[in-house]
């Protein structure tokens, strides 16, 4: 699925066909790589950056260049080699890692500075130690600094979902005023409702002057496993940017997951009016890359990219599997960059399963045959975990040499 053309603006998010365009923003490199033990190398974030931008991603978010040496180089370095998508850097409402940002994002055909400031009750009273004019003062001026150094720019709420609305449509105005171009309200700690959250999205839209100037984005945490349901609730309230991870990596229990957010558009475009840009078919090698430079798994029954998203082991779903494919799959794996379904022999698998196995395998038995070597792997089956290729070859073998004796 592509649909290639960029919206810079709110108006053109609307696209060319009836579907709104939704702005896949990755956030691999800055979120992502945040959690305990993600760290990549320079070649391995470069690497990452150049499959994220092949594959289509409309924004990616680099790295925080504020944070060290190698961070700044490293998002400076994506800027200067990115084709199509914006690169952005993240910093705190501060100068001086505005001024850093900008300075990173400058070589980079289109730049955006992303800058943040918590606004719940509690980050203001423990974290910042600020009051709300205070932050508000701050949005002020922190985004109008921004703006100076770049024409996109997105400013995020910190921990929109526990801010008070009147205040959080307060501070959105501030930023819209001092120049922000994407507003995102992130579920920063993982806490809210997919109802909760689309109603904040369609509360803030219809409440602040001007809230038509600037894209909103959502930017969701899974601590409660609601990240992608979340995402998808806010682009219903008219979020038209989705902030995410490959493999969801991120934060504590992560963020949205890129190829969950993407493939649930694409899979439900009955009830669901909008496309996004990606390539789907990279996104099993997207998924492989991150995992190898991350160091982190993925759990075999990750949706879309997990080992068995598209196996099957049960004989009833196996037999279905057989006589139509729909039965038991709702998108391809082809569309999403695995080859072929597999059918896994285990001691749920039945016999069209494994009599197909069989033929995969070159392996032509007749009926008397069959149902010995057919008792003889379930046999196994029940002692082993798993029976591979080499096991149903040794099967037959041994009931050749048995006939023979
Ligand atoms: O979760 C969050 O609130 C963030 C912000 C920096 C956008 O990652
Ligand atoms: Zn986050």
């Amino acid at each position: 699925m592509t649909d290639t053309a960029k919206p810079t603006s709110p108006e053109s998010a609307k696209g060319t066909s009836s579907k709104d365009r939704v702005l896949i923003f990755d956030t691999t490199l800055r979120d992502g790589e945040q959690c305990p033990g993600a760290t990549m190398t320079l070649d391995e974030k470069l690497a990452v950056a150049e499959l994220l931008d092949a594959m289509g991603v409309d924004i990616i978010e680099a790295g925080f260049p504020i944070a060290s040496n190698g961070d700044f180089e490293a998002v400076a370095e994506i800027a200067r080699r990115s084709k199509r998508a914006v690169i952005a850097g993240l910093a705190r409402a501060i100068p001086a890692d505005i001024a850093r940002a900008g300075e990173a994002v400058r070589q980079a055909p289109r730049g955006r500075i992303h800058t943040f400031v918590s606004t719940s009750p509690i980050h203001l009273a423990h974290q910042m130690r600020k009051t709300e004019d205070e932050v508000v003062e701050i949005i002020a001026r922190t985004v109008a600094q921004a703006r100076d150094l770049v024409e996109d720019v997105e400013w995020s709420a910190m921990d929109a979902t526990r801010t008070p609305i009147d205040y959080l449509c307060r501070c959105v105005e501030t930023a819209i005023r001092a120049g922000a171009t994407t507003i995102n309200l992130p579920d920063t700690v993982g806490y809210a409702t997919p109802s909760e959250y689309r109603a904040m999205f369609e509360a803030v839209r219809e409440r602040v002057p001007d809230s038509d100037k600037a894209i909103f984005s959502v930017h969701c945490h899974d601590d409660l496993g609601l990240a992608i349901a979340n995402s998808l609730a806010g682009v219903e309230g008219g979020a038209r940017q989705v902030e995410c991870t490959v493999n969801g990596i991120g934060e504590r229990a992560g963020n949205a997951a890129l190829e969950e957010i993407v493939m649930a558009i694409r899979t439900r475009a009955d009830v669901l009016p909008y496309a996004t840009g990606i390539e789907t078919q990279m996104l099993t090698r997207a998924s492989k890359l991150v995992s190898h430079a991350t160091n982190f798994p993925v759990q075999f029954n990750k949706a879309i990219v997990g080992r068995n998203a598209f196996s099957h082991e049960s004989g009833i779903h196996q037999d279905g599997m057989l006589k139509h494919a729909e039965t038991y799959e709702i998108m391809t794996p082809e569309s999403v960059g695995v080859a072929k379904t597999s059918l896994v022999m285990g001691k749920h698998s039945g016999r069209a399963a494994f009599r197909t196995k069989l033929t995969e395998l070159g392996l032509t038995l007749a009926d008397n045959q069959f149902q010995d070597v057919f008792d003889r792997f379930k046999a196994l089956a029940d002692r082993k975990k798993h029976v591979y290729d080499e096991d149903i070859e040794a099967l037959v073998d041994e009931n050749l040499a048995t006939s023979r004796d």
